[in-house]
């Protein structure tokens, strides 16, 4: 026979999907259990970060390092919130908005300290999502210093560390419990499934079954 030999999955193992910790988790495992997939370990062992779940492998991992595991090809696919794809700027296929992990990414000030733009003299914005937040102050044409915080970020306003916050907003209570309100929506955030490009062509059958399921599960529209 001519021509070349076909590629083929030698390593036998499963498919490896990545799951972000965190309150998305539970929704991602109730998705997959609709389209098929049984991850209940996951949610029993939490202290543990593989579990063999028959055909997959589950890595839960740190939201924002899912598009890192995915293009790496540490993982073949894996669930990632939009905030976290804007921010890391990877080259990953993303076939479905799974429509769990709704939140909108607001920027904030406190109530009783309201930023005016035109005498402010040096703004500062604290954020998880610098690049994001660059980006908006740029196309606002606002000069700001942007001070990349972990967490917590609501404390920035309130220590005098930051004038200004760019973060997620999901019921809108650690805003309220914290004497800030919302100045504009920069991102509505849903989460997405996202995958690894050679990946896609080494493991084409199971992976498209499984966007497929996972498609159909979530009743959102194919992007
Ligand atoms: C997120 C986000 C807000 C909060 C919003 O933080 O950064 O702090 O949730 O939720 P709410 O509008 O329902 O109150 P998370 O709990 O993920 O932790 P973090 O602050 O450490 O990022």
């Amino acid at each position: 026979m001519g021509g070349k030999p076909r590629q083929r999955v030698a390593d036998g193992r499963p498919i490896i999907v990545a799951l972000p910790k965190g309150r998305v988790l539970e929704q991602s495992v109730e998705l997959f259990r609709r389209a098929g997939y049984r991850l209940g370990p996951v949610l029993r062992e939490s202290r543990r970060l593989v579990h063999e779940c028959g055909e997959l492998r589950v890595l839960v991992v740190r939201g924002g390092d899912v598009p890192t595991y995915v293009e790496y090809g540490a993982a073949d696919i894996g669930v990632a919130g939009r905030d976290v794809l804007e921010e890391e700027g990877r080259d990953l296929y993303e076939p479905v908005d799974l429509g769990i992990g709704a939140c909108r990414m607001v920027v904030a000030e406190p109530a009783a300290r309201p930023v005016d733009l035109a005498s402010h003299i040096h703004l500062r914005v604290a954020t998880k999502y610098p690049t994001i937040t660059r980006r908006y102050l740029e196309e606002r044409g606002v000069a700001a210093e942007i001070i990349k915080l972990g967490g917590s970020i609501e404390l920035g306003p309130l220590t005098g560390l930051a004038d200004r916050i760019v973060d997620l907003v999901e019921t809108g209570e650690t805003m309220r419990q914290n004497g800030l309100v919302e100045v504009e929506t920069i991102l509505e955030v849903t989460s997405r499934l996202v995958v690894n490009r050679a990946a896609l062509k080494l493991r084409g059958a199971p992976l498209t079954e499984l966007i497929r399921r996972l498609g159909a599960a979530s009743e959102a529209p194919v992007l």
